[in-house]
């Protein structure tokens, strides 16, 4: 069958006039108008489409009546499962980073208790005290930035007697099949080509990661 982006635009237009319910009575100048073509071209179109079997037209004194068919409805049907499956993972993300040592900061971090109580209640874990650091590559920059935008789980700050713990916020994430989450400062300045990631288990030991590795982060905004 042929079918082109234009026929199927028409045939959208169509259907969001309801013709897939009711007989549509439309001019091909109404129609030219309402996708933006020339009479010809929307006229044409209507004919391709009639040819395809995707709509029955009708043609009387009184003007031009157009009703799409169980084929047409098919097709558009194709369509909308088409950008069903584009949207229906949306709120998760994918981000790929290469592992890297860092000098034994998260394992401090991790490990106070105030922010590990926080990390049980919110997140549904009690982390293994430390994170695994990721390097983001330049061409994954772009889902690095989401999480700048995005509020994600605030992890709240707190001070002991010598200093002030600041604001953090997480992202739940599945690192390997593993659930985990991405922590980050809310305040302070953060390198925009690092994630780091929190998780039950050792992920270095249970997905037997070494430096230089590559993993994929699936993080739920
Ligand atoms: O020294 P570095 O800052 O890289 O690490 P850390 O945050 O003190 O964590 C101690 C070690 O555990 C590091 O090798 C991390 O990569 C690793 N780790 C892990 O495998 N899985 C976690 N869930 C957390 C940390």
């Amino acid at each position: 069958m042929h079918l082109d982006y234009e026929m199927l635009e028409v045939l959208k237009q169509l259907a969001l006039m309801n013709a897939t319910k009711k007989v549509l009575k439309i001019s091909s100048k109404e129609l030219a108008e309402k996708i933006g073509q020339s009479v010809q071209t929307a006229a044409r179109k209507l004919k391709e489409l009639e040819d395809e079997g995707l709509i029955e037209r009708t043609l009387t004194r009184d003007g031009q009546f157009i009703v799409i068919t169980e084929k047409g409805k098919k097709m558009l049907y194709k369509e909308y499962l088409d950008y069903k499956k584009i949207f229906e993972d949306e709120g998760t993300i994918t981000i790929k980073g290469k592992v890297f040592s860092g000098v034994g900061e998260g394992r401090y971090y991790v490990s106070l208790e105030g922010y590990r109580r926080q990390f049980i209640e919110k997140l549904g874990f009690d982390p293994y005290p430390g994170t695994l650091n990721l390097r983001i590559p330049k061409e994954q920059l772009y889902f690095r930035r989401r999480l700048d935008e995005e509020d994600g789980i605030l992890i709240e700050g707190f001070s002991t007697p010598d200093r002030t713990f600041g604001e953090v916020k997480a992202f739940k994430c599945k690192v390997g099949g593993i659930e985990g989450a991405i922590v980050m400062p809310k305040r302070t300045h953060y390198p925009e080509d690092v994630l780091e990631v929190i998780a039950p288990v050792k992920l270095r030991e249970v997905l037997k990661l070494k430096d230089g590795d590559y993993v994929e982060v699936e993080v739920v905004l």
